[in-house]
Protein backbone atom coordinates (compact mmCIF):
# COMPACT_ATOMS: atom_id res chain seq x y z
CA UNK A 1 0.00 0.00 0.00
CA UNK A 2 1.14 3.32 -0.65
CA UNK A 3 1.59 5.16 2.21
CA UNK A 4 0.92 8.74 0.57
CA UNK A 5 -1.98 7.79 -1.47
CA UNK A 6 -4.97 6.19 -0.34
CA UNK A 7 -7.39 8.68 -2.49
CA UNK A 8 -8.93 7.71 -5.91
CA UNK A 9 -8.02 10.13 -8.33
CA UNK A 10 -10.91 12.02 -10.03
CA UNK A 11 -13.30 9.45 -7.84
CA UNK A 12 -12.45 6.67 -9.59
CA UNK A 13 -10.15 3.82 -8.65
CA UNK A 14 -7.25 4.22 -6.51
CA UNK A 15 -3.87 3.63 -8.02
CA UNK A 16 -3.39 0.35 -6.32
CA UNK A 17 -6.57 -0.53 -8.30
CA UNK A 18 -5.38 0.44 -11.32
CA UNK A 19 -2.08 -0.85 -11.38
CA UNK A 20 -2.73 -3.89 -9.72
CA UNK A 21 -0.43 -2.70 -7.21
CA UNK A 22 2.23 -2.50 -9.84
CA UNK A 23 4.50 0.17 -9.02
CA UNK A 24 7.62 1.03 -11.69
CA UNK A 25 8.58 3.78 -10.07
CA UNK A 26 9.57 1.20 -6.84
CA UNK A 27 13.05 0.40 -8.74
CA UNK A 28 14.06 4.00 -9.28
CA UNK A 29 13.81 5.25 -5.63
CA UNK A 30 17.42 5.67 -5.55
CA UNK A 31 20.25 6.19 -7.19
CA UNK A 32 21.75 2.52 -6.44
CA UNK A 33 18.34 1.19 -7.22
CA UNK A 34 18.50 2.63 -10.93
CA UNK A 35 22.08 1.63 -11.26
CA UNK A 36 21.30 -2.12 -10.41
CA UNK A 37 18.45 -2.50 -13.18
CA UNK A 38 19.84 -0.17 -15.77
CA UNK A 39 20.01 -2.33 -18.52
CA UNK A 40 22.57 -0.89 -20.72
CA UNK A 41 25.73 0.75 -20.22
CA UNK A 42 28.21 2.93 -22.71
CA UNK A 43 32.11 2.12 -22.18
CA UNK A 44 34.89 3.19 -24.04
CA UNK A 45 34.73 0.14 -25.91
CA UNK A 46 32.19 1.01 -27.61
CA UNK A 47 33.61 3.80 -29.63
CA UNK A 48 34.85 4.71 -32.87
CA UNK A 49 36.82 7.80 -33.61
CA UNK A 50 36.15 9.35 -36.99
CA UNK A 51 39.36 11.60 -38.05
CA UNK A 52 39.77 13.75 -40.71
CA UNK A 53 43.70 13.43 -41.73
CA UNK A 54 44.97 16.52 -44.37
CA UNK A 55 48.54 17.37 -45.73
CA UNK A 56 51.16 19.07 -43.88
CA UNK A 57 52.56 19.20 -40.33
CA UNK A 58 51.46 20.99 -37.05
CA UNK A 59 48.08 20.99 -38.96
CA UNK A 60 44.68 21.44 -36.86
CA UNK A 61 42.39 23.46 -38.98
CA UNK A 62 38.87 23.75 -37.47
CA UNK A 63 35.94 22.82 -39.18
CA UNK A 64 33.26 25.25 -39.04
CA UNK A 65 30.12 23.46 -38.53
CA UNK A 66 31.83 20.80 -36.33
CA UNK A 67 33.37 22.89 -33.50
CA UNK A 68 36.09 20.60 -31.14
CA UNK A 69 36.90 18.58 -34.74
CA UNK A 70 39.06 19.44 -36.76
CA UNK A 71 41.81 18.09 -39.64
CA UNK A 72 45.12 17.19 -38.53
CA UNK A 73 48.67 16.59 -40.24
CA UNK A 74 49.86 13.04 -39.44
CA UNK A 75 51.88 14.15 -36.78
CA UNK A 76 48.82 15.65 -35.26
CA UNK A 77 46.92 12.59 -36.18
CA UNK A 78 49.41 10.34 -34.55
CA UNK A 79 48.96 11.62 -31.29
CA UNK A 80 45.58 11.70 -31.08
CA UNK A 81 45.50 8.53 -31.81
CA UNK A 82 47.69 8.26 -29.30
CA UNK A 83 45.66 9.90 -26.99
CA UNK A 84 42.56 7.62 -27.80
CA UNK A 85 44.33 4.68 -27.33
CA UNK A 86 44.96 6.02 -23.92
CA UNK A 87 41.71 6.00 -23.25
CA UNK A 88 40.88 2.79 -24.27
CA UNK A 89 39.27 4.00 -27.31
CA UNK A 90 39.03 0.65 -29.43
CA UNK A 91 39.38 1.77 -32.96
CA UNK A 92 39.68 5.04 -35.30
CA UNK A 93 38.25 5.66 -38.66
CA UNK A 94 40.12 7.87 -40.65
CA UNK A 95 39.19 10.13 -44.00
CA UNK A 96 41.11 12.31 -46.03
CA UNK A 97 41.26 15.91 -47.15
CA UNK A 98 42.53 15.97 -50.76
CA UNK A 99 43.56 18.84 -52.52
CA UNK A 100 41.59 19.74 -55.75
CA UNK A 101 44.86 19.18 -57.78
CA UNK A 102 44.44 15.43 -56.58
CA UNK A 103 41.23 14.97 -57.34
CA UNK A 104 39.52 13.76 -60.46
CA UNK A 105 36.22 12.26 -62.21
CA UNK A 106 37.24 8.98 -61.26
CA UNK A 107 39.20 9.80 -58.07
CA UNK A 108 42.20 7.46 -59.16
CA UNK A 109 44.04 9.05 -56.64
CA UNK A 110 42.77 6.48 -53.87
CA UNK A 111 44.45 4.46 -55.85
CA UNK A 112 48.15 5.80 -54.72
CA UNK A 113 49.63 3.80 -52.12
CA UNK A 114 50.85 7.51 -51.19
CA UNK A 115 47.38 9.04 -50.85
CA UNK A 116 47.33 10.52 -47.40
CA UNK A 117 44.87 7.72 -45.94
CA UNK A 118 47.68 4.90 -46.60
CA UNK A 119 50.11 7.53 -44.91
CA UNK A 120 48.29 8.00 -42.00
CA UNK A 121 47.55 4.07 -41.18
CA UNK A 122 51.25 3.29 -41.74
CA UNK A 123 52.28 6.22 -39.98
CA UNK A 124 49.53 5.20 -36.51
CA UNK A 125 50.18 1.69 -37.38
CA UNK A 126 53.98 2.08 -36.70
CA UNK A 127 53.03 4.46 -33.11
CA UNK A 128 49.75 3.10 -31.79
CA UNK A 129 49.55 -0.81 -32.97
CA UNK A 130 46.98 -1.42 -30.42
CA UNK A 131 44.36 0.74 -31.96
CA UNK A 132 42.42 -0.70 -34.53
CA UNK A 133 42.37 1.47 -38.16
CA UNK A 134 39.20 1.55 -40.30
CA UNK A 135 39.40 3.20 -43.59
CA UNK A 136 36.91 3.74 -45.79
CA UNK A 137 36.88 2.96 -49.48
CA UNK A 138 34.30 5.19 -50.62
CA UNK A 139 35.64 7.56 -54.06
CA UNK A 140 33.60 10.87 -52.84
CA UNK A 141 37.19 12.57 -51.33
CA UNK A 142 38.83 12.24 -54.46
CA UNK A 143 36.61 12.57 -57.27
CA UNK A 144 36.15 16.14 -58.91
CA UNK A 145 32.35 16.17 -58.15
CA UNK A 146 32.32 14.73 -54.84
CA UNK A 147 30.06 11.79 -55.40
CA UNK A 148 31.05 8.24 -54.44
CA UNK A 149 31.52 6.56 -57.70
CA UNK A 150 32.61 7.11 -60.68
CA UNK A 151 30.54 9.58 -62.79
CA UNK A 152 29.79 8.88 -66.40
CA UNK A 153 27.30 10.37 -68.88
CA UNK A 154 25.70 11.73 -65.43
CA UNK A 155 25.28 8.23 -64.26
CA UNK A 156 27.55 6.60 -61.38
CA UNK A 157 28.25 3.66 -62.47
CA UNK A 158 28.31 0.85 -60.73
CA UNK A 159 30.31 -2.34 -61.83
CA UNK A 160 33.80 0.53 -62.54
CA UNK A 161 33.16 2.14 -58.96
CA UNK A 162 32.94 -1.69 -57.80
CA UNK A 163 36.34 -2.53 -59.47
CA UNK A 164 38.29 1.03 -57.90
CA UNK A 165 36.77 0.04 -54.67
CA UNK A 166 38.09 -3.44 -54.30
CA UNK A 167 41.44 -1.94 -55.78
CA UNK A 168 41.78 0.64 -53.29
CA UNK A 169 40.92 -1.92 -50.15
CA UNK A 170 43.42 -4.08 -50.74
CA UNK A 171 45.96 -1.27 -50.96
CA UNK A 172 44.46 -0.12 -47.56
CA UNK A 173 44.96 -3.38 -46.50
CA UNK A 174 48.64 -3.37 -47.81
CA UNK A 175 48.64 -0.09 -45.82
CA UNK A 176 47.57 -1.11 -42.30
CA UNK A 177 44.20 -1.02 -42.17
CA UNK A 178 42.43 -3.97 -39.83
CA UNK A 179 38.74 -2.52 -40.97
CA UNK A 180 37.65 -2.14 -44.76
CA UNK A 181 34.30 0.08 -44.12
CA UNK A 182 33.08 1.06 -48.06
CA UNK A 183 30.23 4.02 -47.71
CA UNK A 184 29.47 4.48 -50.98
CA UNK A 185 26.80 1.80 -51.44
CA UNK A 186 27.94 0.18 -54.98
CA UNK A 187 25.61 -3.15 -55.48
CA UNK A 188 28.35 -6.17 -54.91
CA UNK A 189 30.84 -4.18 -53.46
CA UNK A 190 31.22 -6.28 -50.47
CA UNK A 191 31.45 -9.33 -52.09
CA UNK A 192 34.22 -8.27 -54.10
CA UNK A 193 36.41 -6.26 -51.79
CA UNK A 194 36.26 -9.88 -49.85
CA UNK A 195 37.65 -11.74 -53.36
CA UNK A 196 40.06 -8.79 -53.56
CA UNK A 197 41.43 -9.11 -49.88
CA UNK A 198 41.44 -12.94 -49.90
CA UNK A 199 43.35 -13.29 -53.55
CA UNK A 200 45.69 -10.92 -52.01
CA UNK A 201 46.57 -12.68 -48.67
CA UNK A 202 44.42 -10.11 -46.32
CA UNK A 203 41.82 -13.14 -45.39
CA UNK A 204 42.30 -11.48 -41.86
CA UNK A 205 41.05 -7.49 -42.88
CA UNK A 206 37.54 -7.45 -41.71
CA UNK A 207 34.79 -5.26 -43.49
CA UNK A 208 32.84 -3.38 -41.84
CA UNK A 209 29.77 -2.61 -44.33
CA UNK A 210 27.85 0.73 -44.54
CA UNK A 211 24.94 -1.51 -45.29
CA UNK A 212 22.15 1.01 -44.52
CA UNK A 213 23.55 4.06 -45.65
CA UNK A 214 20.44 6.52 -46.19
CA UNK A 215 20.22 9.59 -48.17
CA UNK A 216 20.13 12.25 -45.70
CA UNK A 217 20.71 16.09 -44.91
CA UNK A 218 22.93 14.87 -42.09
CA UNK A 219 26.14 14.76 -43.77
CA UNK A 220 26.44 18.25 -44.29
CA UNK A 221 29.12 19.41 -41.58
CA UNK A 222 31.38 16.03 -43.51
CA UNK A 223 31.06 17.39 -46.73
CA UNK A 224 32.71 20.28 -45.45
CA UNK A 225 35.14 18.54 -43.78
CA UNK A 226 36.50 16.37 -46.69
CA UNK A 227 36.44 19.73 -49.51
CA UNK A 228 33.56 18.04 -51.13
CA UNK A 229 30.73 20.65 -50.18
CA UNK A 230 31.29 23.06 -53.12
CA UNK A 231 32.06 20.00 -55.69
CA UNK A 232 28.85 17.87 -55.14
CA UNK A 233 26.19 18.71 -57.56
CA UNK A 234 22.93 16.86 -57.25
CA UNK A 235 22.02 14.68 -54.72
CA UNK A 236 23.32 10.59 -54.04
CA UNK A 237 19.39 9.07 -53.75
CA UNK A 238 20.57 6.61 -57.14
CA UNK A 239 22.79 5.12 -54.66
CA UNK A 240 22.23 5.79 -51.06
CA UNK A 241 18.66 4.31 -49.42
CA UNK A 242 15.83 6.26 -49.51
CA UNK A 243 14.59 7.43 -45.64
CA UNK A 244 11.64 6.88 -46.23
CA UNK A 245 12.41 2.95 -46.23
CA UNK A 246 13.11 0.25 -44.23
CA UNK A 247 12.29 -3.30 -45.40
CA UNK A 248 14.89 -1.97 -48.42
CA UNK A 249 17.45 -1.33 -45.86
CA UNK A 250 17.02 -4.99 -44.20
CA UNK A 251 17.37 -6.26 -47.83
CA UNK A 252 20.59 -4.08 -48.00
CA UNK A 253 21.96 -5.17 -44.50
CA UNK A 254 20.98 -9.56 -45.52
CA UNK A 255 23.03 -8.77 -49.20
CA UNK A 256 25.75 -7.35 -46.90
CA UNK A 257 26.19 -10.07 -45.08
CA UNK A 258 25.87 -12.85 -47.59
CA UNK A 259 28.33 -10.95 -49.71
CA UNK A 260 30.99 -11.81 -46.65
CA UNK A 261 30.02 -8.40 -44.54
CA UNK A 262 31.77 -9.14 -40.92
CA UNK A 263 29.67 -6.14 -39.13
CA UNK A 264 26.95 -3.89 -40.32
CA UNK A 265 27.02 -0.20 -39.82
CA UNK A 266 23.76 2.29 -40.18
CA UNK A 267 24.49 5.59 -41.04
CA UNK A 268 23.18 8.20 -39.40
CA UNK A 269 22.03 7.27 -36.22
CA UNK A 270 19.42 8.82 -33.88
CA UNK A 271 16.98 9.04 -36.78
CA UNK A 272 17.20 5.66 -37.67
CA UNK A 273 17.08 3.56 -34.44
CA UNK A 274 14.40 1.32 -35.57
CA UNK A 275 16.60 0.10 -38.91
CA UNK A 276 19.17 -0.70 -35.80
CA UNK A 277 16.66 -2.60 -33.84
CA UNK A 278 15.54 -4.45 -36.78
CA UNK A 279 19.05 -5.20 -38.03
CA UNK A 280 19.96 -6.44 -34.64
CA UNK A 281 16.89 -8.66 -33.95
CA UNK A 282 16.82 -10.54 -37.61
CA UNK A 283 20.58 -10.83 -38.25
CA UNK A 284 22.09 -11.10 -34.84
CA UNK A 285 25.53 -9.71 -36.15
CA UNK A 286 28.01 -6.95 -35.03
CA UNK A 287 25.80 -3.80 -35.61
CA UNK A 288 27.32 -0.46 -35.45
CA UNK A 289 25.52 3.18 -35.49
CA UNK A 290 27.25 5.93 -37.24
CA UNK A 291 26.77 9.33 -35.57
CA UNK A 292 27.42 11.36 -38.42
CA UNK A 293 28.50 15.46 -38.48
CA UNK A 294 25.41 16.75 -38.77
CA UNK A 295 23.88 15.30 -35.48
CA UNK A 296 27.40 16.20 -33.98
CA UNK A 297 26.65 19.85 -35.04
CA UNK A 298 22.90 19.98 -33.94
CA UNK A 299 24.33 18.88 -30.35
CA UNK A 300 27.18 21.16 -30.05
CA UNK A 301 25.17 24.11 -31.63
CA UNK A 302 22.41 23.65 -29.39
CA UNK A 303 24.50 23.41 -26.70
CA UNK A 304 26.51 26.36 -27.29
CA UNK A 305 23.12 28.15 -27.24
CA UNK A 306 22.84 26.86 -23.78
CA UNK A 307 19.10 25.68 -25.20
CA UNK A 308 20.56 21.78 -23.95
CA UNK A 309 22.98 20.16 -21.88
CA UNK A 310 25.29 19.71 -24.06
CA UNK A 311 26.92 16.58 -22.16
CA UNK A 312 23.89 15.52 -21.52
CA UNK A 313 22.32 14.98 -24.88
CA UNK A 314 25.67 13.81 -25.91
CA UNK A 315 25.77 10.81 -23.47
CA UNK A 316 22.03 10.57 -23.95
CA UNK A 317 22.47 10.00 -27.58
CA UNK A 318 25.17 7.58 -27.85
CA UNK A 319 23.11 5.19 -24.91
CA UNK A 320 20.16 5.31 -26.70
CA UNK A 321 21.95 3.80 -29.89
CA UNK A 322 23.36 1.28 -27.73
CA UNK A 323 19.82 0.10 -26.26
CA UNK A 324 18.67 0.07 -30.02
CA UNK A 325 21.05 -2.50 -30.36
CA UNK A 326 24.44 -0.75 -31.24
CA UNK A 327 27.39 -2.75 -30.51
CA UNK A 328 29.60 0.07 -30.96
CA UNK A 329 29.09 3.80 -32.33
CA UNK A 330 31.29 5.73 -34.49
CA UNK A 331 30.71 9.62 -33.23
CA UNK A 332 32.95 12.41 -33.14
CA UNK A 333 32.57 12.78 -29.52
CA UNK A 334 34.92 9.84 -28.52
CA UNK A 335 37.48 11.20 -27.04
CA UNK A 336 35.68 13.30 -24.26
CA UNK A 337 33.44 10.51 -24.01
CA UNK A 338 35.66 8.00 -23.10
CA UNK A 339 37.21 11.31 -20.80
CA UNK A 340 34.09 11.69 -18.95
CA UNK A 341 33.47 7.74 -18.93
CA UNK A 342 37.46 7.38 -17.24
CA UNK A 343 36.04 9.68 -14.31
C1 LIG B 1 30.54 9.44 -48.28
C2 LIG B 1 30.56 9.72 -46.84
C3 LIG B 1 29.59 10.43 -46.14
C4 LIG B 1 30.00 10.49 -44.81
C5 LIG B 1 31.18 9.77 -44.70
N1 LIG B 1 31.53 9.30 -45.97
C6 LIG B 1 28.30 10.98 -46.63
C7 LIG B 1 28.29 11.93 -47.73
O1 LIG B 1 29.14 12.81 -47.86
O2 LIG B 1 27.39 11.77 -48.53
C8 LIG B 1 29.25 11.21 -43.74
C9 LIG B 1 29.87 11.26 -42.40
C10 LIG B 1 29.28 12.29 -41.52
O3 LIG B 1 28.34 13.02 -41.91
O4 LIG B 1 29.75 12.41 -40.39
N2 LIG B 1 31.05 8.22 -48.68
Amino acid sequence: MNRFSATKPAGGRSVDEITGSRRLRRMRKTPWSRRLVQENKLTADDLIWPIFVIDGENRREPIAAMPGVFRLSLDMAVKEAEHAASLGIPAIATFPYVDMALRDDTGSHILDPDNIINRASRAIKAAVPEIGIITDGALDPFTSHGHDGILRGGIIVNDETVEQVAAAAVIQAASGADIIAPSDMMDGRIGAIRDALDVNGFQDVAIMSYATKFASAFYGPYREAVGTAGLLKGDKKTYYIDHANSDEALREAEQDLLEGADMLMVKPGLPYLDIIRRIKDEFSVPTFAYQVSGEYAMIKAAGANGWIDEERAMLESLLCLKRAGCDGILTYFAPRVAEILRG
